[in-house]
């Protein structure tokens, strides 16, 4: 067999050209085993995920992508315990599926909204997590002060979020996600509402601290030139109901830097993805006309 070690059983299409499968060791650090959403019944319900096996391992930078309404967020909200998965499949974490609610706490997770209270200043935001956790308040702030250079954000502590540029605040609450010290993160779509030159800068600043932290990372976006240039692997999911299309690994070398995505084989991965991408678009675009 020329390929041995398929990363996800059901995978449509497998990986080819640039990017080889590379042989994974040891067991994930999460598991998604047929996962399936529904939500409401009879003629209102709708059925957001159908399926779902996915494995990432530990330390890897993993990217999401798919047509809106696909069950993105509903696959994180699950990660992270906020929502449970229907009773047909579960989410393994390290080697232990997990029952209703037991995944609260395990994960870190900046949801796709920033959340940011606007009555707290851009510290207190900061240590909200720390807090909840019942880590004492001059601990929890002496730990995330310590953090505002590296996010570029000192000098700012005293802010408030209505003071800071959009690029900043999605700064304010990454650095929240990373001061909740978990191995796995979840990111959803954390530079969705920037403009494209400040988007472009956030992801260079994020490889460069991932690189320094290597927590293991789950990223939703929209963006496959951001979905390439970050991932190890690119995880493309089905238009609703969600499924996981196809799985790419990314073998750009690390670390990567701006040049990386004009190169020919970046722009080669694009042009495979964006036409994975684009028939799932269409085919969510057509359901939504059919409703
Ligand atoms: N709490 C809920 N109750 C009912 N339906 C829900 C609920 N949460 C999600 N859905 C439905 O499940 C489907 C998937 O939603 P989800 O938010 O996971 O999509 P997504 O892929 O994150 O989309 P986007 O890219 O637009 O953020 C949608 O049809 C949505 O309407
Ligand atoms: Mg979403």
């Amino acid at each position: 067999m020329d390929d041995p070690t398929p990363e996800v059983a059901d995978q449509e299409a497998p990986s080819s050209g640039i990017a080889k499968a590379q042989p994974e060791v040891g067991p994930p650090l999460v598991e998604m085993v047929n996962v399936w959403k529904r939500f409401g019944q009879g003629a209102g319900e709708t059925v957001a995920l159908a399926g779902v096996d996915l494995a990432i391992q530990p330390g890897e930078f993993v990217t999401l992508i798919g047509p809106s309404g696909c069950g993105k967020s509903t696959l994180f909200n699950m990660i992270a315990g906020l929502t449970d998965t229907d009773s047909d499949g579960s989410v393994v974490f390290k080697n232990k599926p997990q029952r209703d609610g037991e995944l609260l706490g395990k994960v870190s997770f900046m949801p796709q909204k920033d959340l940011l209270f606007a009555w707290r200043t851009v510290l207190d935001n900061a240590t909200l997590a720390l807090e909840i956790e019942g880590v004492p308040r001059a601990k929890a702030r002496a730990r995330a002060e310590a953090m505002f250079p590296e996010f570029g954000l000192a000098g700012f502590e005293k802010h408030y979020p209505h003071q800071l540029s959009g690029g900043m605040r999605q700064r304010v609450a990454l650095m929240r996600t990373f001061l909740f010290e978990r191995e796995l993160m979840l990111l959803d779509e954390p530079f969705g509402a920037l403009d494209a030159l400040t988007r472009a800068m956030m992801q260079r600043w994020l490889l460069e601290i991932w690189e320094k932290h290597r927590r293991t990372v789950l990223f939703i976006t929209h963006d496959i030139d951001e979905a390439i240039f970050l991932g190890d692997k690119v995880v493309v999911m089905t238009a609703r109901p969600g499924r996981i299309k196809t799985v790419e690994t990314i073998d750009l070398p690390r670390p990567r830097g701006a040049e990386v995505i004009t190169s020919p084989e970046f722009i080669e991965i694009k042009r495979r993805l964006l036409g994975i991408v684009e028939e799932e678009s269409l085919k969510s675009f057509a359901s939504a006309g059919a409703s």
